[in-house]
């Protein structure tokens, strides 16, 4: 790839193909018409696998644009890299770290390894340890100090990766809560959440989980010295040993907080943050819904993964959403996507997969320095259908703006209703369908919807654990694929280190805004308001 510096992917045979390809065959065609050319274009754009349908009908494509997608996938080497990922290369460049979350979801005897550390032996120990303690907390073997009360209130205490993924499967795995279990997730600086949680809990029964993979977040780390501050205040220094546990890579920073070395839970350095809810990260989870239910997310990402590595490219749903996304961004002209679950049991997931594709591939450097010229990431946001449909959905129908949309649902009910559910998958179809057609040129009564707007929909049968950790890791990988289309080191994040050094000034400055003496004039007047209003 670094002979490619800068005409990737540009400068490939299949990009400038599907540009022809685009301007000449597709750019005046309607979706419209296209369906009703061809009866069988839902059996030529679908694919069922790991019991997910996936329906990219609605997309603006023909058979030859699939046919130059696959060969843009060979072309970039999608499945080169994805061979390297899987053993263990250490594809993080800019880091020079393996990327081994697969190795997360691994059976036993799977052979993932860094180097000559043994991935999936040390992944099976700790969750292996996971799982006794999840046990012990559920039975009441391991309770209250000096009560030996039930723990029955866990309070996850972390941020972005170590956060997201653990808010949007409690969430999404709410019909699988263990009994009398519950999980509170306290993230951000201003201290609200903080303050909502510690409202409703009893220190007798809770247990703290401390989750950073560098136990050196300022927001972790100000939630966390807050939550043992009022625990001791209430209940003594002696019981922080028992009450608070510890996922992190970092062993020393979790020793200097106080976490016993039986509650510290680690995991490695070749599992990026937002893929790591498979790992300790998701010792939470599995507080939550018990760890039989953990292990067969564990399961669904596995199977995915299986999918993946050896589906051919044009059954291959990581590979073809992918694409999906390529040919939407860069040859439609849709920047943002819009992922509209239609099961509120998935509120949290747009916001999960905002970390997941923004921090992968928001990102104008190449692998190798050389600087982009294509677009990268659009802007990933989205609600729950049918909410979703009484906000914004005016601006999908009829905007200026072109939005790829991702609609998913399982066709059964995840609240007590099959037929209020019923309604949601009719109200998704409809939109689908309003979306791709628009209205008839005869009827435009309701003010003109052209149509011609690409959707993709997901369904599935049911949101259990399982299809929750296919959907995960299916993701996970589109957003790899994207990112060797794009020619991007999708593991690294160097784009928010910035704004966390100027935090540090400016936590000095707002506390004592006169003596700051840096600073533009916009800083300056801020720092002056904040001081009268204070
Ligand atoms: O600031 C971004 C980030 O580094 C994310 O990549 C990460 O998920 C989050 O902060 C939290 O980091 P940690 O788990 O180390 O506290």
């Amino acid at each position: 790839m670094g002979s490619k510096k800068t005409v990737w992917p540009k400068g490939l045979k299949s990009w400038g193909a599907l540009k022809d390809h685009c301007r000449q065959d597709l750019k005046k065609r309607h979706l419209r018409d296209l369906f009703r050319r061809d009866p069988e274009r839902f059996t030529r754009f679908s694919v069922e696998a790991e019991g997910l349908l996936l329906d990219f009908s609605r997309n603006l494509l023909t058979r030859k644009t699939l046919k130059l997608l696959n060969r843009l996938a060979r072309e970039t080497g999608v499945e080169v890299m994805r061979e390297r990922m899987f053993a263990g290369e250490h594809i993080n460049n800019s880091e020079d770290r393996a990327v081994l979350h697969v190795a997360l979801r691994s059976d036993r005897d799977d052979p993932y390894f860094d180097g000559d550390f043994d991935a999936t032996a040390a992944v099976h120990e700790v969750l292996d340890r996971m799982e006794a303690f999840v046990h012990a907390v559920h039975s009441g073997q391991y309770a209250g100090h000096g009560t030996g009360r039930h723990l029955t209130d866990v309070v996850n205490i972390g941020i972005g990766g170590s956060d997201l993924g653990i808010e949007m499967a409690v969430g999404a795995l709410a019909n699988y809560r263990a009994p009398g279990m519950r999980v509170h997730c306290v993230s951000n600086i201003d201290g609200v959440g903080l303050g909502d949680v510690l409202a409703k809990i009893d220190p007798a029964t809770t247990l703290f989980v401390i989750c950073s993979k560098t136990f050196t977040t300022l927001e972790t780390l100000t939630n966390a010295r807050a939550a043992r501050e009022w625990f001791v205040q209430r209940y003594g220094a002696e019981a922080v040993r028992t009450h608070f546990v510890g996922v992190s890579t970092n062993h020393e920073a979790m020793d200097e907080f106080g976490i016993s070395p039986a509650n510290r839970f680690g995991f490695w350095d070749f599992v990026g943050g937002r893929y790591s809810l498979w790992s300790a990260v998701g010792l939470s989870i599995a507080l939550g819904i018990g760890m039989d239910n953990f292990r067969a997310l564990l399961a669904g990402g596995r199977a995915m993964d299986r999918h993946f590595r050896d589906a051919p490219l044009d059954a291959n749903l990581p590979v073809l959403m992918g694409l999906l996304s390529a040919w939407n961004t860069n040859f439609l002209g849709c920047n943002s996507l819009a992922v509209l679950p239609y099961d509120s049991r998935l509120a949290r997931f747009p916001a999960y997969l905002q970390q997941l594709h923004m921090e992968s591939n928001g990102k104008a450097r190449q692998r190798d320095g050389a600087k982009v010229t294509v677009d990268t990431a659009p802007v990933l946001w989205g609600e729950p259908g049918s909410n979703a449909q009484h906000s914004f959905f005016q601006l999908l129908h009829q905007g200026t703006q072109q939005v790829a949309i991702d609609f998913l649902a399982p066709v059964q009910a995840s609240g007590p209703s099959q037929e209020q559910h019923d309604l949601a998958l009719a109200n998704m179809l409809a939109q689908a369908r309003a979306l791709s057609d628009g209205d008839c040129p005869q009827d435009r009564s309701w003010g003109q919807s052209p149509g011609n707007r690409p959707s993709t929909t997901l369904l599935f049968q049911k949101l259990d654990p399982e299809t929750l950790g296919k959907l995960v890791a299916l993701y996970e990988h589109k957003v790899f694929v994207e990112s060797i289309i794009w020619g991007l080191n999708a593991f690294d994040q160097p784009g928010v280190e910035l704004g966390k050094r100027l935090a540090r000034e400016m936590t000095d400055a707002v506390a004592e805004p006169d003596g700051f003496q840096g600073g533009d004039a916009s800083t300056r007047g801020m720092l002056d308001a904040i001081a009268r209003w204070r």
